[in-house]
This record gives structure tokens, C-alpha cells and sequence, in this order.
């Protein structure tokens, strides 16, 4: 099986998934400890988010060391034990890789701070002052804010597209590259099965560093067109050759997240089988619930997809609201799991790989933080609505203190709902949103039409989605119904076998509010 395409990918958020040593602060012997649980999920591996040492000022996405594990997260020996006992459950592991930028804890900067002339200084992007004194630039930070910082020791600017504690490395360096591409060297060679790329849009910026045009001036970073900062031509070059690098082990995998809005831009990230293996979708992100909706992104990422390529979809990451709170309005009582439930079908049965973010598999919400345990710092630079801390509170695995995830004070509140809504209470109830994952993921696994078959919409509407797989002479029928009504199920799939519903009692000719069903036929 290639599993990077068949399988299905779970991403583990570490400072939250289990805490093994009562720091409050998950770590890698808490993910060793809970393999089990994702090999009875049925996922081919999991993306774990960063655990390098970093000052955490973007909690990992700041990297000090490429090449070592934080101590908040444990050891090299407790990587390789993980990776070990992973591939014992033939569950495969990603990495996150962190290139546009480093922490300005790196060496690399502590150095290129030092002087103009330190060898490291160009491994960086610095630039003087205009004649006016002002910015080399017009560009933002993504984070808010200019994206120079002024050096006052050595009077330049540096270049940060996030953080100004997360400086930007400068790919057009042949050395920063090099040892970019060791990074990678060093990963694979103790058995690393593949990479999660971070933003890497932005590797490239245009070597003049143009102004970018300007759309919208009060709208700062957002009513620019990024025609300079991001996506530039060049960074295809440096994909090519980090694929060769990946290309010189077996069976490694990388997936980029190219956070570009035009999906036809995003799918060339693929290359001609020679860049990206997988580039992430994000269109679920913000699609209204509507089965038009839906059936209208998935057309888009079939058709921006190249013939060489492979869709991704992803439904919640640690970066945006958890799609269980985004679609959770009106009058839903906080336990109706039906919507969750029903995307989870489209996900699992989507041609493409899935990629489910912790804590998705028991419909988990987005937990309440209040202002005094606020941790990311988009939420003030940004405002209140851009913070991330509520998509990554801490996993709830039981009933008990914290929701059983670490015995001291977890670094983000467990929510409340943990007390109802966790691991343990979801696994003794057959009904639960864990076991139609399960069920799912058990589907996609045993049905080739499923995983590797071809997709072809067959009704759309505000309600309806009804799509067809079919691989190797099997075909399977997806139904989703996303509306708060029954609904008429069409008749060639009526006397079609049911192979699973998430409604506990499905009727041979309707559909249920909010009922997703998976026929063979
Ligand atoms: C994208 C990551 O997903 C996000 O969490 C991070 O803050 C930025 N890149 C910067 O690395």
C-alpha cells in the first residue's frame, strides 16, 4: 500500500496530547504511550507538530536546533524509541520541518547578530535603512506589524515573515541550503518516514525584495496581493532538490502546507512527481455548510489536482477553530455529534489523503480559555478571534483530574467537556464519534474503491452530496445528507447494501437529518 496516499494521517499537537511527566506539558513518551490508540484508529501514521528545541515563542515553530529534541519534550533516545515502537504497530512517522525560518536562538542568528562581516550574517536577510530612515520595504509580518526588525549593534533590518524572534533563512544562500537539506539528512537516517513543511510558500521572496502592490491600506498584511513575499517561481528549484533528498531513502513522503488561495497554484507545488508528494488543501477550512458547498471545493481540488498528483483534505489543524465548534450554531445542543460525524464520513471517503487533527476523532470542540491562560501571541497582535489556544487544549483521554492528560497544571485548560466528552467514555459507547471513525477508517481500509478509486459527483444540492467511488470492478456510494430534515434517498441506492451509517437505525428510503451513508453499489 502507498500509504501516504491510501492511509489516512493523524496530526498530534505534542504539547497537548499526553504528559508523561507531570510537567504540564505533553511530550514524546506520552505519544509512545498512546500508539495504541492510534493503531486502533487505523491510521498508516501521524504528523507530529515541532518538538525541536525552541524558546517556544511560537511553541516549536521557532526552531534553536534543527537537529535535537527540547528537553520540555524529552530526548533523542525518547524519539527514537517512539519511531521504533511506531514502526512495531506499522505506523508511520512525520515530522514537522521548519525551513523559512529558525528561532532567533539558532546559532545561525546568535552569530549573524554578532557582525556584518560574521560568516553567518547571510544566512539571514538583512538590509540598511531607506535614505528616510524608514523600512527596506512595504512588507507585513503574517503575525501583525512590519516584517523588519531594526538591529540597532550592527544598524540593519532583518527580514521576519512571522515572529521577529522567528528571523527568515535565506534559501538563496547555496549554504543555508546545504544545511537546510542535512536537517532532512539527519531525520531520515534514523528512519524518519516523511516531513509536514511548514509555509513553504514563502521560502523564496523576489532577489530585489519589490514592494507588493497595495489593495487595501487599512488593511495592513491582508489588503496586499503577495506578489513578492510568497510563492516565488524559484522555490520549485529548491523543492526539486529537497525531493531528491527524500528520493535517496525508501518509501519517504513530505507534504506541504502551501497556504496560497488559488488551488491551481497550490497543486503545481507538485511538480511532475518531482516536488511535493502531498500539498495540503485547506478549502474546508472555510466552506459554509451546504452539500454545494463541499461538492464545490472537492470538484475545485479534483481539477487544480495535476494527473501525477494526489488531493489532500483536511477538515481541522492546530492553526483554525476545530470544525466540530465551526459548525456548531443555532439551536445544536453541544452533544450533537451529527455534523462531526457526517464530515467525518466525507473525509474518510473523499479520494485523497485525509488528515485528522487530535482530538477530531471524539468530535472535540474547541475549549474555552479565559484571558489570564491566553498562551498564542497572535491573539494580540492579531485580536481575540485570531488566537489559537482554543484548537489545542489539552487531548481528554478520561474522566478524571484534567481529563487524565497530565497530573500537574496542563499548560492550556482542559475544557470543561471533558469531564462528558473523552477517549475512555467514547470507547465503551458503540455509538460514539470514535467508533465511527473506527468504522471509517476500518471502511476505507478494506475497500479498495475507497482508497485509491476514482470520484465522480453523482447529485449536488444545499443538502445533497452524493459521490462514487470505483477501483478494480468495486464501486461504493457515498450519500450526505446536510440537511436538518430527512431526505428521499434516489432509487438505484435503495436496495444497494449499507455498509455504514452514522444514523444507528438507517431507513431503506430516507435519509436522516444530518445522516451520512456509505452503500456498496
Ligand atoms: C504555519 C504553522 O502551521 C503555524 O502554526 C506557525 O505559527 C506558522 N507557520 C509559522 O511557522
Amino acid at each position: 500500500m502507498v500509504w501516504w496516499k491510501e492511509g489516512v494521517i493523524y496530526q498530534i499537537y505534542p504539547r497537548s496530547f499526553l504528559d508523561s511527566n507531570g510537567d504540564g506539558i505533553g511530550d514524546l513518551d506520552g505519544i509512545r504511550r498512546k500508539l495504541d490508540h492510534l493503531a486502533e484508529l487505523g491510521v498508516a501514521g501521524m504528523w507530529i507538530s515541532p518538538f525541536f528545541k525552541s524558546p517556544m515563542k511560537d511553541f516549536g515553530y521557532d526552531v534553536a536546533d534543527y537537529c535535537d529534541v527540547d528537553p520540555m519534550f524529552g530526548t533523542l533516545d525518547d524519539y527514537d524509541r517512539l519511531l521504533a515502537e511506531a514502526h512495531a504497530r506499522d505506523l508511520k512517522v512525520m515530522i514537522d520541518w521548519v525551513p523559512n525560518h529558525s528561532s532567533d536562538q539558532h546559532h545561525w542568528f546568535q552569530e549573524a547578530c554578532k557582525s556584518r562581516d560574521n560568516p553567518y550574517r547571510d544566512h539571514y536577510i538583512w538590509r540598511d535603512k531607506k535614505p528616510d530612515g524608514g523600512v527596506p520595504n512595504n512588507w507585513y509580518s503574517v503575525f501583525g506589524g512590519s516584517a523588519w526588525e531594526w538591529h540597532e549593534p550592527t544598524q540593519q533590518y532583518y527580514l521576519h515573515s512571522y515572529l521577529k524572534e522567528q528571523p527568515d533563512l535565506d534559501w538563496r544562500n547555496p549554504v543555508v541550503e546545504q544545511a537546510m537539506l542535512n536537517t532532512l539528512r539527519f531525520w531520515l537516517d534514523r528512519g524518519t518516514d516523511g516531513f509536514r513543511i511548514d509555509v513553504i510558500h514563502r521560502i523564496a521572496k523576489h532577489p530585489d525584495l519589490l514592494d507588493n502592490p497595495v489593495l487595501d491600506e487599512d488593511s495592513a498584511y491582508f489588503g496586499q496581493e503577495h506578489r513578492h513575499d510568497e510563492n516565488h517561481p524559484d522555490i520549485h528549484g529548491y523543492l526539486k532538490r529537497i525531493r531528491a533528498v527524500l528520493d535517496e531513502y525508501d518509501d519517504r513522503a513530505m507534504v506541504g502546507e502551501v497556504y496560497l488561495f488559488d488551488p491551481a497554484e497550490a497543486g503545481a507545488y507538485l511538480g511532475d512527481g518531482d516536488e511535493l508528494h502531498l500539498a495540503f488543501n485547506f478549502s474546508f477550512l472555510c466552506a459554509a455548510w451546504s452539500g454545494k458547498a463541499f461538492a464545490d471545493e472537492v470538484a475545485q481540488a479534483e481539477k487544480s489536482t495535476p494527473a501525477t498528483g494526489w488531493p489532500t483534505y483536511v477538515l481541522s489543524n492546530h492553526d483554525q477553530p476545530r470544525h466540530a465548534s465551526r459548525y456548531t450554531f443555532g439551536d445544536d445542543a453541544p452533544d450533537d455529534d451529527r455534523k462531526a460525524k457526517l464530515l467525518a464520513a466525507m473525509l474518510i471517503t473523499l479520494r485523497g489523503t485525509p488528515f485528522i487533527y487530535y482530538g477530531e476523532e471524539i468530535g472535540l470542540r474547541n475549549g474555552h480559555v479565559p484571558e489570564d491562560r491566553v498562551q498564542d501571541p497572535v491573539y494580540w497582535s492579531l485580536g481575540p478571534m485570531a488566537g489559537r489556544d482554543p484548537e489545542r487544549t489539552p487531548m481528554p483521554w478520561g474522566p478524571g483530574p484534567h481529563g487524565g492528560f497530565t497530573t500537574g497544571t496542563p499548560w492550556l485548560p482542559v475544557d470543561a467537556s471533558a469531564a462528558t466528552r473523552n477517549v475512555d467514555a467514547q470507547d465503551k459507547d458503540p455509538h460514539s464519534v470514535l467508533h465511527f471513525y473506527r468504522a471509517l477508517i476500518a471502511l476505507r481500509r478494506a475497500r479498495p474503491s475507497l482508497s485509491m478509486g476514482t470520484h465522480r459527483t453523482q447529485a449536488v444540492n444545499e443538502s445533497l452530496f452524493i459521490y462514487r467511488r470505483e477501483a478494480d470492478g468495486e464501486t461504493t456510494s457515498v450519500v450526505l445528507n446536510f440537511g436538518d430534515t430527512p431526505t428521499h434517498l434516489p432509487d438505484p441506492l435503495q436496495g444497494a447494501p449499507v455498509l455504514l451509517s452514522s444514523h444507528p437505525d438507517p431507513d431503506p428510503t430516507r435519509l436522516a437529518p444530518y445522516e451520512a451513508r456509505i452503500v456498496g453499489g
